[in-house]
């Protein structure tokens, strides 16, 4: 009797311990929800954030994170730097997605770190430091001040606009970082970004001159900056006396005729914000060349994340960009509200950004990465530095698309 009880409890322990093994193989091998893995992101960003804000808390002026030095220092942005809007407007996003009240004082705090940004009028960049700051902030709390804001950047950002050519100037000649270049009146693909910042202010004003102004930007955009396979060049030179285009060139990206990773996200972002705007057909249809273009391009890697450009050859391994890869992942989820027919393939190459990015080659492990939440990114590949490294707007445009992708049902 005593060795049948034996055997039994032997038979029932073994059979518990195969189905605990099954179990665990099932926990395993299933997929994480859409849900948990955005849960678990932000709370990643969460602990990521307080950690490099602790760093930081003491400057003053207050000065935005902005990606790494290569020695592993924190470099940082003034206030007037394009990147100083990336940082309060993930802070928002934070805000946006755990309701804690902690967020938004954060938030508040570097937003008005960028107090009287919105008056630069020397490059077009005010798009991104002030749509991301305080029209983020606007958008959440309706707090009037951060309108405001919002509407004398669009100002500044309309002072650029010139009729000759029917754009916006991009970089003024006496920029620094294009001395010697031999450019009259640069546009670069990134200036699409921040007509949205135009099209907020016409919304906020009842003004239509920030909506023309932008809609015509981008109908030149088209003519000029794009080749015939929806690629662009990095810029146009426009000739400031005719209107007419001087030179098609590059800047950031690898070669004048080659496609820079971020410049194909940027227009592509830039023109989904254009239709929602104006409803204007022939921007959709744009972003869907464009979509096609970097969606079923041969030289993008199987995780759909890009190389820094998309014809780089002078470094082995050649670095990826995570920023490009949020930029056109936060972009989708806008065009597949659109695009209803190609809904579904949109949606799959979408969830491998995220699902790779959310994977630990790209996301920071606790406490590294110097607090930034996404590594390998390409900021300015010639400028030899940010290569290979954490960058705010990589973090901005991942927390971005993470909400946005949490509310596709
Ligand atoms: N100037 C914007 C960028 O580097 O993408």
């Amino acid at each position: 009797m005593t060795s049948i009880i034996k055997f039994t409890t032997i038979y029932i322990s073994i059979l518990v311990l195969l189905s605990c093994k099954k179990n665990v193989e099932v926990a395993e091998n299933k997929e994480e929800t859409k849900q948990e893995l955005i849960n678990r992101v932000f709370t990643l960003a969460a602990y990521q954030y307080d950690f490099l804000i602790k760093k930081i808390d003491t400057l003053s002026p207050l000065l935005q994170p902005r990606s790494l030095n290569k020695d592993g220092s924190l470099r940082m942005a003034y206030k007037e730097d394009w990147t100083s809007g990336f940082f309060p407007g993930s802070l928002w996003y934070l805000y946006e997605h755990t309701k804690n009240e902690k967020w938004k004082i954060e938030a508040e705090k570097f937003t008005k770190a960028l107090d009287s940004a919105q008056f630069v009028k020397w490059n077009h960049d005010v798009g991104f430091m002030i749509q991301n700051s305080f029209g983020q902030g606007y958008r959440l709390t309706e707090n009037e001040a951060y309108k405001q804001a919002v509407i004398d950047a669009a100002k500044s950002l309309s002072t650029r606009y010139r009729p000759v050519a029917k754009i916006i100037q991009s970089w003024d000649t006496n920029a620094p970082w294009i001395q010697g270049k031999g450019l009259d009146m640069p546009v670069i693909i990134d200036n699409m970004m921040n007509l949205n910042l135009l099209y907020q202010a016409t919304k906020h004003t009842s003004d239509s001159t920030f909506y023309n102004i932008a809609t015509t930007h981008a109908t030149t955009t088209i003519k000029n900056q794009y080749r015939d396979d929806y690629s662009c060049y990095h810029i146009v030179d426009y000739d400031h006396v005719t209107g007419k285009v001087r030179k098609k060139v590059n800047f950031q990206g690898f070669a004048d005729e080659s496609s820079w990773a971020r410049g194909q996200a940027w227009g592509l972002y830039g023109y989904i914000e254009a239709y929602s705007h104006t409803g204007n057909i022939m921007f959709l249809e744009q972003a869907k060349h464009i979509s096609n273009f970097i969606m079923n391009n041969p030289k993008i890697p199987k995780d759909n994340i890009p190389y820094w450009d998309y014809d780089a050859q002078d470094t082995k391994p050649i670095p990826r960009d995570a920023s490009a890869a949020a930029i056109v992942a936060s972009a989708l989820i806008e065009l597949q509200k659109y695009d209803v027919e190609n809904k579904t393939s949109y949606l799959n190459y979408i969830e491998t950004i995220l699902r790779n990015l959310s994977s630990e080659e790209y996301l920071a492990e606790i406490r590294k990465n110097g607090g930034f939440i996404l590594k390998h990114s390409v900021g300015n590949f010639h400028e030899n530095n940010e290569t290979d490294a954490p960058l705010n707007y990589a973090d901005y445009y991942f927390l971005e698309a993470l909400i946005k992708w949490g509310k596709i049902k």
